[in-house]
């Protein structure tokens, strides 16, 4: 008999099913002996010993929806070492449900901070394979993570609808897009969307420089001009600020996000008229994409021929349209951001995507 816990932890996404779903129809074919343990809310269901046994039936029906059948929580890893509000030791909890459910490995879904606390299950003696899962696509060691394009999509279509309003009215127009510590979404949206100027997390920006590329652009006649702004994005002032300082700042900050203030800034040094448009979690809502449901069922398969070979501590990866493993601790702590002197950036600037640099 084998065992297998499934767990999906951190911020959803559209194809952590789709994934589970690949994970599993490759194990139903490889054994007739495999039971499958859904553990539930993601690391929660681990430490607190909450599980529900999945059936091939569970797998059905199930590409094409968004969310999670057994559902996420996050689960801060650099918490995971203080014990609960009950005095309860978290990973001595996950280790003991571990053996009392007699689990052969446990595949793990999730993003930056889940690989984390997998590389501390892997180094506490538990056999893990993970899956790399996030619309934020930063994820070290995978050229590409499942959730990201059809977030791409959903955010594109936020700045494709907004662009027809902003050209109606001759307003200014700015898409805060998701990603606090990355641009990875922000950027393909806003090339994909046309934005005219697009504010990463990486590349901090100059008020000044924004206001100037907008001038440029009414000077050129152009009634209305659409920004596509991470949710991460920063200015060179506060990117200079010390951690601390920076917090200080932020708490004193009358704005709910940076667009907010971004937008205020252009509104006064322009004049034009700012309109700002939040997409927030629907970018993590509603189906997968095509390219999402194949790299998804792929890693899925992938990470269960692991599980029949016996190869753990590894996260399945996509690297020049292969799957590979990576060695788990190679990921666990490390973050994929975008790079300002990349192809990409210089291609986008190239088409005359201002930076704000
Ligand atoms: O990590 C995925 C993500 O959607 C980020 O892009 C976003 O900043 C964050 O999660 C939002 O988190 P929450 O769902 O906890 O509000």
């Amino acid at each position: 008999m084998k065992r297998v816990g499934f767990l999906t932890s951190g911020g959803d996404c559209q194809s952590l099913n789709a994934t589970m779903r690949g994970v599993a129809k490759t194990l139903y074919q490889a054994y007739s002996d495999i039971e499958i343990y859904g553990i539930l809310e993601g690391y929660k269901g681990l430490i607190y010993g909450n599980y529900r046994k999945l059936k091939p039936r569970d797998f059905s029906g199930i590409l094409t929806e968004g969310g999670t059948i057994i559902g996420t929580s996050r689960q801060p890893f650099k918490q995971m070492r203080t014990p609960d509000e009950n005095g309860l030791d978290k990973v001595k909890a996950m280790l003991s449900n571990y053996k009392e459910w007699k689990l052969d490995c446990l595949v793990i879904l999730g993003g930056n901070g889940t690989h984390k606390t997998a590389n501390l299950l892997r180094e506490e003696g538990c056999n893990v394979v993970t899956l790399p899962k996030t619309i934020d696509n930063d994820i070290w060691g995978t050229d590409i993570t499942f959730g990201f394009q059809s977030a791409v999509d959903i955010a594109t279509n936020a700045i494709d609808c907004i662009h027809t309003t902003a050209a109606s009215h001759g307003r200014v127009f700015i898409v805060e897009v998701m990603g606090h510590k990355v641009g990875w979404l922000t950027l393909h949206a806003g090339i994909a969307g046309g934005a005219d100027i697009i504010l990463l997390p990486e590349i901090p920006y100059d008020i000044k420089s924004v206001v100037k590329a907008l001038d440029k652009r009414t000077a050129e006649g152009k009634r209305f001009s659409i920004l596509a702004v991470a949710e991460g994005a920063i200015s060179k002032e506060d990117a200079a600020l010390s951690k601390k300082e920076l917090k200080a700042k932020r708490k004193a900050n009358p704005y709910p996000s940076i667009s907010y203030q971004v937008g205020q800034e252009i509104q006064e040094r322009t004049g034009q008229e700012v309109r700002i448009t939040v997409p927030g979690h629907t970018q993590r809502g509603g189906a997968p994409c095509a390219y999402d449901r194949v790299i998804s069922s792929r890693l899925g398969s992938a990470a269960a021929r692991l599980i029949i070979e016996g190869k753990y501590g590894y996260m399945v990866g996509f690297k020049d349209g292969e799957i590979v493993p990576v060695p788990l601790e190679d990921v666990a702590g490390k973050l994929k951001m975008v790079d300002p002197a990349s192809s990409i950036i210089r291609e986008a600037k190239g088409l005359g995507i201002c930076f704000g640099d």
